[in-house]
């Protein structure tokens, strides 16, 4: 799969900060793939985010997005190619309503009326909001402002599509519920996507790759089978924790409660565990 993000010793500090934000980061994500980037409060997530979509222009090392460099001549061709979707959607929506919101990305585009509401309506009807369309931005909720500005972002069919802690001031049901939505139509579109979370049980079920960010700097990184099962590393090098579903397998087969030796990292992993563990002695008898 080709690389749609290549990261080399990047090293960004905002204007006002005495010491840099990001440290000799180092990324490459293929295209199509959904990675997860995890980290604690503070720990760079969202600036990151801001140089990977342009927002902010790093002052060492290089960026490249689809094959483009990133420094300030690209930057308007980088941002044609990459949705950006901020963790607070208040800063995202300006428009009266969902339909003028939607539209207004598509009418600077120079799209004809009928192009644009055949746009509207198919992401609207990915993001479920069809019936959000002709009301006021001021009258939704907060998980349905989130929707309209991840449309937002969808709308413009980028290639990249950037989301910061997506699932920040979700119910549960709601968490579940955008990410199968977003990475269903990521995998369909072959749309790459970086989102943001503190939530490992959120990256355990949706990413294919994980980074782990901590003071500015990516601290491990791997395939999300691989890095997630590996409790060392998620502890003392990340200061994470592992996923629900993992720790009790752990303290489990420490306390030789079961006699399993492999963690699932997700639910469904461990039934299939348990399914396995039972099918002997169901044979046995
Ligand atoms: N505009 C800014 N100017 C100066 N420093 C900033 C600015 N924005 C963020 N920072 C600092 O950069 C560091 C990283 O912040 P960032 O918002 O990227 O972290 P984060 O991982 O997204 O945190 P959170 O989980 O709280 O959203 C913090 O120390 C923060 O105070
Ligand atoms: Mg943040």
């Amino acid at each position: 799969m080709p690389r749609v993000i290549e990261v080399a010793d990047m090293w960004f500090k905002y204007r006002t900060s005495d010491d840099w934000t990001l440290r000799e980061i180092d990324m490459n994500v293929e295209k199509g793939s959904i990675v997860a980037l995890l980290g604690v409060n503070g720990s760079g997530k969202t600036t990151l985010l801001k140089v990977l979509a342009g927002i902010v222009i790093h002052q060492k090392g290089t960026v490249k997005i689809c094959d483009i460099e990133l420094n300030r001549k690209n930057v308007k061709r980088i941002r044609e190619k990459v949705g950006l979707v901020l963790q607070d959607p208040e800063t995202h929506l300006l428009m009266p309503t969902v339909r003028e919101e939607l539209s207004i990305p598509l009418i600077a585009r120079g799209l004809s009326e009928k192009e644009i509401e055949e746009k509207i309506i198919e992401v609207a009807r990915i993001l479920e909001i069809e019936k959000l369309l002709d009301r006021g931005i001021d009258e939704l909720s907060f998980g349905q402002k989130k929707r309209v500005s991840i449309a937002s972002a969808l709308i413009l069919e980028p290639e990249i599509l950037l989301l910061d802690e997506p699932t920040l001031g979700l119910d549960p049901v709601g968490c579940i519920k955008l990410m199968d939505l977003v990475t269903d139509i990521a995998k369909r579109k072959n749309i790459t996507i970086i989102f943001s979370t503190q939530d490992i049980d959120i990256a355990a079920l949706y990413s294919d790759y994980v980074y782990v960010i901590r003071d500015g700097k990516i601290v491990a990184k791997g395939p999300r089978d691989e890095l997630l099962r590996d409790p060392y590393t998620l502890r003392q090098k990340c200061g994470l924790r592992l996923t629900r579903i993992a720790h009790l397998f752990e303290i489990a087969i420490r306390r030789r409660i079961t006699s399993i030796n492999e963690l699932p990292i997700t639910i469904s992993e461990a039934l299939k565990i348990l399914e396995r563990i039972k099918t002997p002695s169901k044979a046995s008898v």
